[in-house]
């Protein structure tokens, strides 16, 4: 396995990812999310920005990127969102999805995000990267199939994490997503 500064990593807006490189991500969120990218990239919506890594000409991890402002309690703050992080199954284990979440972290901070948030079930990575559960009760823009369904209102205890960028605490008030869950 190669260290993680000999792959080569890409930063790019979605939109500008071309075709060919588009078909290697779809391939790659099916083998990581089974079921969950039918015929393509996202699963509600685009995310603004990805990491993509590459060995030679395969590639083997993504990380898709919301940037958006939500409210929380009151308090309007600017965040990066972790979407559908995975790494194809034999380069795991190897610090590459901490490598990109500690890129995000630098791009973050030198930009004035104020947190990086993110929701997952399995918590493991996240909690040795210094991220941490929080219980808001959340509010969002319910999307099903393509389609604004509801807006709902519920605590995520179980998924919803948030690392710290910046001095400000994480007030404990309701989230407003201002937006769909990703
Ligand atoms: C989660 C995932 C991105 C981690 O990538 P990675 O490059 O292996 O991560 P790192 O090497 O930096 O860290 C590995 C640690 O992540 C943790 N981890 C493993 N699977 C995980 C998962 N599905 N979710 C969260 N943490 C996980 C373990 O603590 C692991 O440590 P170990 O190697 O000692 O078992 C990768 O396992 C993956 O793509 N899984 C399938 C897709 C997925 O579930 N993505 C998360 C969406 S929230």
């Amino acid at each position: 396995m190669k260290e993680f500064e000999r792959l080569c990593v890409n930063v790019v807006n979605d939109f500008e990812i071309p075709n060919e490189k588009r078909k290697a991500l779809r391939v790659l969120l099916n083998s990581c999310f089974p079921d969950y990218f039918p015929q393509r990239e996202y699963f509600k919506q685009i995310p603004k920005f990805r990491y993509l890594v590459w060995d030679e000409e395969k590639l083997i991890a993504q990380m898709g990127v919301e940037d958006r402002v939500i409210n929380v309690g009151g308090d309007i703050v600017r965040i990066f969102g972790v979407i559908d992080l995975c790494v194809e199954d034999c380069y795991r284990s190897n610090n590459i999805a901490t490598n990109l979440l500690r890129m995000l972290e630098n791009l973050g901070q030198q930009n004035g995000i104020e947190f990086i948030i993110l929701f997952a079930n399995d918590h493991k990575l996240y909690l040795k990267n210094g991220y941490k559960i929080v219980t808001n009760i959340c509010r969002w823009l319910a999307i099903d199939e393509l389609k604004s369904v509801d807006i709902f209102e519920q605590p995520l205890t179980d998924c919803f994490m948030v690392k710290s960028l910046s001095p400000k605490p994480w007030n404990d008030g309701i989230v407003d997503l201002l937006g769909y869950l990703f």
